[in-house]
């Protein structure tokens, strides 16, 4: 059986900045989560939630804040799985 989730490779999530008309998703801890829903509510405000987007924010979420549960907060905003970029671009 196939895997629920989406594969999400480095060059996808690069595009996802939250500018442009696209929503902005964040890497952490290998899974991809789409961080516009939650943006407004971030006790550290939009700018700071928004330097982790588009990239992989596990270091920089490490260094701020290791204690919260992002995986409970952000369950509904699963994306889907970081992976390898593909050699062949295919
Ligand atoms: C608080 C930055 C991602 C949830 C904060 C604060 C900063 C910050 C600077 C402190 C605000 C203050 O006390 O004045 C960042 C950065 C992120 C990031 C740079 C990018 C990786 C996230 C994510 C979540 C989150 C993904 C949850 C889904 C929270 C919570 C607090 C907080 C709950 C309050 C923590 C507490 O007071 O114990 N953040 N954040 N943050 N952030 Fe983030």
């Amino acid at each position: 059986p196939s895997t629920p989730y989406l594969r999400v490779t480095p060059s996808m999530l690069r595009k996802q900045t939250g500018r442009k008309g696209k929503d902005a998703w964040m890497a952490l801890n290998g899974k991809v989560y789409n961080i516009t829903p939650y943006a407004k509510f971030h006790p550290g405000g939009i700018p700071e939630l928004m330097r982790g987007a588009a990239r992989d924010g596990t270091k920089l979420f490490g260094e701020i804040h290791p204690w919260v549960n992002y995986e409970t907060m952000l369950a509904a905003c699963l994306v889907g799985l970081l992976m390898e970029e593909p050699e062949d671009g295919s």
